[in-house]
Order: structure tokens, then C-alpha cells, then sequence
């Protein structure tokens, strides 16, 4: 029996829409489940979304919505992305969640069971970021004149003054965790990060952390009773981290579940740097409490920026949307799907699992050009072509003899292919899929370099008796290399083995006795036409692409019209649907051309059949009010716009939208549910002009 391969990605908070860092930890979880499922582990992946917590009540309150509601609305905005950007056979967990809020509750009572005195009851004081959802001490902020700030979230942190709360006694585990850490070398990954939090625990200690909070009810309810009466909820982080557990339990919620039993100590928890030390400190330390297993690593990857900024929420100008990002590379006959491979094959080559990257197009069109369009691409279509041309004559055939000679072209490629079937799979068990990647790329090197090298068409031309073994030997590489790109290139590969007549799902070539696996009798169409799997960018192309992703982003940080219709799928979003790139400077008569009115909104109702729009009718002061159609449905309630002054564009050519006519259109910031309307700071008549 296997070892079973148990990942999980950190759940995602609702207050966002997914970018491309939340998409790089996903796609990196998703090729390293990819491959174990390939080498037949029992294999478990695990995602979802963070839902409770204090700023989804504030979030939720300020559109006029229950929590509950908010979270039900953005939660799948998660599940889709993946499943846009091809991400495979995931389960999803949500923290509001029956079975995970029961876990929850059976991880508290089973510490308290266990080691009653490391639960108990004192007020906090301190300061507390809203954004990290964290407790900070003033030496782990930054002063910025009279505030603190977060060091992440460059914003004043909130001083939480005396609150009644539940503490775990985290100062005992300090000497535990570090013995754990010392018996246990592969806990934390890479070494950088385990030193960091060595350093950590051995220079600074522990302090015991509150795990409740009395100000907002927006989160499980904590099991034991305070007997001053307060209702606490149990803090974020203690109900986050476990639902890497939770999802491995039963309906009722117990926790010596088989699943849990046999999945859990193998759990690798890929995570971003920045919650390192809720993983790799909290969290084990809950564990050890509560007298569970521990997972087996946590693997931290660096942060992707955006020319030296980080990918945020907070930093509209970075966020990149991956479904975005695919369909602008979507080039060449496979259309999508190459473009989701020719994504992941960036983001898991470009930086090494641990660092920082800086996304930038010159990199990514170089990546795109040089190791997919002319190494892979050039393989894939001199291989498939000379095999097609010579096989009616040539047809591919083992010559044991040529291989029995020894040191000759075929033979050094064979042997390559089977050093690299097991150099690729040892990064990749180690989660180094950029190292992988490299290992693989010099044997598709070696390929090309055969083809060099035994020159085909020549062989063919002198009738030399070696053709067949050659294309056999090709046919055999590319095969092998099809196999080992299924992890990163999921469906390059899928396309590529259809090519060569293996319709079975990906599976990982095995060396044996110094050969590649046998390869499956392959029944290449002679009059197969290989089309260009990556067609090489040219400069009119990568404008293109450019517009697409960064007019996409650059829309987030600018007021994005409200009555936007519901985007096409973004699946289907060919780069010729580009936005324009944003317009200079204007002169005032440009912007005296906008006729900027506040209006007030009087009605408000939903739009059958479309989600994301809401009818409004509004009164601009001209006696009869508009009608004006939203996209703005996912962020608000009708009800919450009733009344609200709105700045509205009204010379706006009237469209047609949902069968409605939309008479203007409402500005607004943000996007999807996490969007703002904008503001008008005094109650001035409806009609007033906005200049
Ligand atoms: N909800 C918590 C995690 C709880 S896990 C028990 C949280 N959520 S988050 O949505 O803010 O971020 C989650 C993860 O997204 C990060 O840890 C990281 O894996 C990924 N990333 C978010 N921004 C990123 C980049 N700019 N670059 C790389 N990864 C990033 O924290």
C-alpha cells in the first residue's frame, strides 16, 4: 500500500476576489496532487474559503447584508476561479460549514478535557489588525506618527481595550514546538522559514493567546459558558486552521475519524509566507493540546508582487485575475487550456517554491517564447511531423541491436529519458517544482538536440535501416516527456498523448533496470498534421496580451461603471476583447463633457435571471425619476440602496440592458461584492451637478 498524499491550500478570505497569488498557491497544491494521483498514491487536496470574523460582520453590515448572506454570495467566487483555471479534484471546505464548526467545538472540549489550565478566562488588552484578523505587540508594528501600524497591511491597527476573553496557555508549548521542529527536520519547508521561526521561538518565546472575542458574534460560538454571561466566539485563526482537520471528519464531527487517522499525519500545508507563524506555531500547538496528530510539513512559498509591490486586496494596481491572465494567453488551436498551462508553467518555473517573484510580462513572454513555443513546441512538431511523414515507409520499430551497441545517439537519449523520469519525480516530491521543471526542460533539450543530431530526413533520403529504431526513439521520448508534463502542463499533455494514440489518463513513467517503461503500442495517424501548440508571440500579440491583463487590473484601481453588464464567462474572453488602454491626460473640456449628477435612489428590486444586476429607479430632480441598471447586485442588497445619494452619469447614451432601458449609469470603486458606491458627503438635492 502507498503512502497517502494529503495537501491543502490556506482557506481564502471572503472579503476578496481570487488573484493570481491566491491562484499560485492553488495551482502549485494542484500539480503536486496531480502528481501522486499519476504515481497511484491515495491522494487528497484540500481548499476553501475563511468565513468568519470580525471584518466580514463590518463588511456584511455596511451593504445591508446577514454575514451569512455576504459569505453564501462570495464563497463560490473561489470554487469558480478554480474550476475556470482548470484546478482538478479539490474538495472545498467553507468554515461555516455544520460538520466544521462541530470539529471546531470537539478540538476546544478535548484540550480542556486534556489539560484543563490550558484554557482559561482574563480580559485582553492590545493592539489587533482587523486585516491579518492577528493580536501584535507594538515591537511587531510599525509607528507611523501617532498610530501603529500593520507591517502587513500598512494600516492603523485597532486597541482593543480590556476585553473579556478566553486564553490557550501558548507559552507552554514553546520548548515542545522547538523539540518537534528539532525531531522532525521536514517540519517547516523551505530551511529559511524554519530558521525564521526557530529564531522565533528560541529569542522571543511564547505569550499566551486569546482565542476569543466578545465585540462581534460572527463566528462559532465558544462551547464553554463565561460566567460573567459575555457570549465569546471562538477567535478566526483556532476555527481557520482547523479545517484542514475538520474536512477529514465524520457528519458528527468526532475527531478520531479514519480519515483523520489516516490522512492527517501525512497533511502538507502549502501556505503563503505571511501565515507561517499561524501554521507552524498555533496550529501544532492546538494539536499537541489536544492530544492529536501533527501534520507532516508546513511548505511556506514566497510572495508575487507586481513591480515590488505585493498582490493584495489592498493594492488594486497588482491584482492580476488569473481566469484573466489564461484567456489573454489564449493563443493558438487549443485555445483556453493553453493558455491555464502556459499560466501555471510560468508561475511554478519562474521562482523557486520559497521566494518572492515579480511578475512581469517580459518575463512571462519569455518563458512563453523560449521554453514552451521553441523548446517544447519545436519538439512536439519536428517529432510529430518526421514521424508522420516516414512511417508509411519508416514505420517506428525497437532495434534492440542499436541499443545493444552502447554509447550512440539513441542510447544517450534513452538513458537520459530514465534519469530524468526519476530526477523530475524526486523534486517533485520534495514540492520543488521549479527545480522539476528544469530537470525535465534539459531532457526535452536532449530531444531536440537528437533530432540534430540523426537528422531524419536525411536517414530517410539514404534509406539508412537505423530510421525506425530513430522515430521509435523519438516517439518514445516525446511520450515520456508527455507523461512528465501532466502535473504542470495538464493539457498540453492530454493533447500531446492523444497525438500519440495513448487515450489513458497521465500516468508516471517508471524506469526500470536503467529503461524507460515500455512504452503503450502507439498508432500515430501517418497523415497526422500536428497543429503549433504555443505559437510564438509576436510583439503585436504580447500588446495585446498586455492590455487584456493590465487593463483588467488597472480598471480595479480607477471607478469601474456600475451598470457594467455581467462579464461574458472569462473562460470564453478571446484577447481580441482587450479593453482599450487608459486614455492620457484629458483637458477640462473632456471633463466638462461628463454630466456628473447626485441622484437618490427610490426603488430597488432584482433583475429576473440575472444575478448580478439590480433595476433602479432614481431621482436625478428632473420629476420623473430613472431607470438605471446595476451590476451591482452581488455587493448590495435592494433594500440597503433605498435612499442612498448616488453620483450618477446622466448624459450617458441610454442602453438596453436585460430587456430594461438603462437611463445612466452609477459610479462606483471596487468590484463584484467588494465594491463601494461612490460617496456624496452632504445632503444636497438630487440633480445637483458634481463637478
Ligand atoms: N484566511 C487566511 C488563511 C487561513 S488558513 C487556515 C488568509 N487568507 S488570504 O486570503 O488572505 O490569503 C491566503 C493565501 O493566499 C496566502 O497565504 C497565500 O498563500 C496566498 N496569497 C495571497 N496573496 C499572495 C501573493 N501576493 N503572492 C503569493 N501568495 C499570496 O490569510
Amino acid at each position: 500500500m502507498t503512502t497517502p498524499f494529503y495537501i491543502t491550500t490556506p482557506i481564502y478570505y471572503v472579503n476578496d476576489v481570487p488573484h493570481l497569488g491566491h491562484a499560485y498557491t492553488t495551482i502549485v497544491a494542484d500539480a503536486l496532487a496531480r502528481f501522486h494521483r499519476m504515481r497511484g498514491q491515495d491522494t487528497r487536496f484540500l481548499t476553501g474559503t475563511d468565513e468568519h470574523g470580525q471584518k466580514v460582520e463590518e463588511a456584511a453590515k455596511k451593504r445591508g447584508l446577514t454575514p451569512q448572506q455576504l459569505v453564501d454570495q462570495v464563497a463560490p467566487r473561489f470554487d469558480e476561479c478554480w474550476k475556470q483555471v482548470g484546478i482538478d479534484g479539490y474538495r472545498f471546505i467553507r468554515t461555516t460549514d455544520a460538520k466544521h464548526k462541530k470539529v471546531v467545538a470537539n478540538l476546544w472540549h478535548r484540550i480542556r478535557e486534556r489539560n484543563p489550565e490550558d484554557i482559561y478566562l482574563t480580559t485582553y488588552q492590545g493592539w489587533y489588525c482587523v486585516g491579518c484578523e492577528a493580536f501584535y505587540t507594538e515591537s511587531q508594528l510599525v509607528k507611523d506618527g501617532e498610530s501603529w501600524n500593520c507591517a502587513v497591511h500598512k494600516r492603523p491597527v485597532e486597541w482593543i481595550d480590556k476585553e473579556r476573553s478566553w486564553f490557550f496557555k501558548l507559552s507552554k508549548y514553546t520548548k515542545p514546538l522547538l523539540d518537534h521542529i528539532a525531531a522532525h527536520p521536514d517540519f517547516i519547508r523551505p530551511q529559511q522559514y524554519k530558521n525564521e521561526i526557530v529564531s522565533f521561538l528560541e529569542k522571543e518565546g511564547l505569550r499566551d493567546l486569546s482565542i476569543s472575542r466578545t465585540s462581534f458574534a460572527w463566528g462559532i460560538p465558544a462551547p464553554d459558558p463565561d460566567p460573567e454571561g459575555h457570549a465569546h466566539v471562538i477567535y478566526v485563526w483556532m476555527d481557520a486552521l482547523t479545517n484542514y482537520y475538520s474536512d477529514l471528519c465524520g457528519a458528527d464531527g468526532a475527531l478520531e475519524s479514519a480519515d483523520a487517522m489516516k490522512y492527517f499525519p501525512h497533511a502538507i500545508h502549502l501556505i503563503g509566507k505571511d501565515i507561517l507563524r499561524f501554521h507552524s506555531v498555533y496550529w501544532p500547538a492546538f494539536l499537541m493540546a489536544a492530544g492529536l496528530p501533527l501534520p507532516k510539513s508546513i511548505l511556506a512559498h514566497g510572495w508575487w508582487t507586481v513591480r515590488g509591490e505585493k498582490i493584495s486586496k489592498s493594492m488594486p494596481a497588482t491584482r492580476i485575475d488569473p481566469a484573466v491572465l489564461a484567456g489573454a494567453l489564449a493563443v493558438g488551436p487549443l485555445g483556453y487550456s493553453i493558455g491555464i498551462d502556459a499560466m501555471r508553467y510560468y508561475l511554478m518555473r519562474e521562482v523557486p517554491l520559497g521566494n518572492d517573484g515579480d511578475f512581469t510580462f517580459e518575463s512571462l513572454f519569455g518563458r512563453f517564447n523560449a521554453d514552451l513555443a521553441n523548446d517544447l513546441g519545436n519538439l512536439v512538431n519536428r517529432s510529430l511531423t518526421l514521424i508522420s511523414k516516414f512511417a508509411a515507409d519508416f514505420p517506428p520499430a525497437e532495434d534492440q541491436t542499436l541499443f545493444a551497441a552502447g554509447e550512440n545517439p539513441h542510447w544517450q537519449l534513452e538513458v537520459h529519458a530514465f534519469q530524468a523520469t526519476n530526477l523530475v519525480a524526486k523534486e517533485l516530491e520534495l514540492c520543488a517544482p521549479s527545480k522539476a521543471l528544469e530537470q525535465l526542460w534539459k531532457l526535452i533539450g536532449q530531444a531536440n538536440r537528437y533530432i540534430d543530431q540523426t537528422q531524419p530526413w536525411a536517414m530517410a533520403k539514404a534509406k539508412d535501416p537505423a530510421l525506425p529504431h530513430t522515430l521509435w526513439c523519438l516517439q518514445r521520448s516525446l511520450w515520456t516527456i508527455a507523461q512528465m508534463i501532466a502535473p504542470v502542463l495538464p493539457a498540453t499533455s492530454q493533447t500531446l498523448l492523444g497525438w500519440l494514440g495513448d487515450s489513458a489518463p497521465a500516468r508516471w513513467p517508471e524506469g526500470v533496470q536503467g529503461r524507460v517503461f515500455t512504452l503503450a503500442p502507439a498508432a500515430i495517424a501517418t497523415d497526422a498534421t500536428p497543429s503549433v501548440l504555443f505559437p510564438r508571440l509576436d510583439e503585436p500579440m504580447q500588446a495585446k496580451i498586455v492590455t487584456a491583463v493590465a487593463g483588467e487590473y488597472a480598471a480595479g484601481a480607477s471607478a469601474a461603471p456600475a451598470d457594467t453588464p455581467a462579464p461574458a464567462p472569462k473562460a470564453a474572453k478571446p484577447v481580441e476583447a482587450a479593453k482599450p488602454e487608459a486614455a492620457g491626460p484629458i483637458t477640462y473640456d473632456d471633463f466638462a463633457k461628463l454630466e456628473l449628477r447626485v441622484g437618490k435612489v427610490l426603488t430597488a428590486q432584482p433583475v429576473p435571471k440575472k444575478d448580478r444586476l439590480l433595476h433602479l429607479t432614481v431621482d436625478l430632480g428632473e420629476g420623473k425619476p430613472r431607470t438605471i441598471v446595476a451590476g451591482i447586485a452581488e455587493a448590495y442588497k435592494p433594500e440597503a440602496l433605498v435612499g442612498k445619494q448616488v453620483i450618477v452619469v446622466a448624459n450617458l447614451a441610454p442602453r438596453k440592458l436585460a430587456g430594461l432601458t438603462s437611463e445612466g449609469m452609477i459610479l462606483a470603486a471596487g468590484d463584484e461584492a467588494i465594491l463601494g458606491l461612490s460617496a456624496v458627503d452632504a445632503d444636497v438635492p438630487p440633480g445637483t451637478r458634481v463637478r
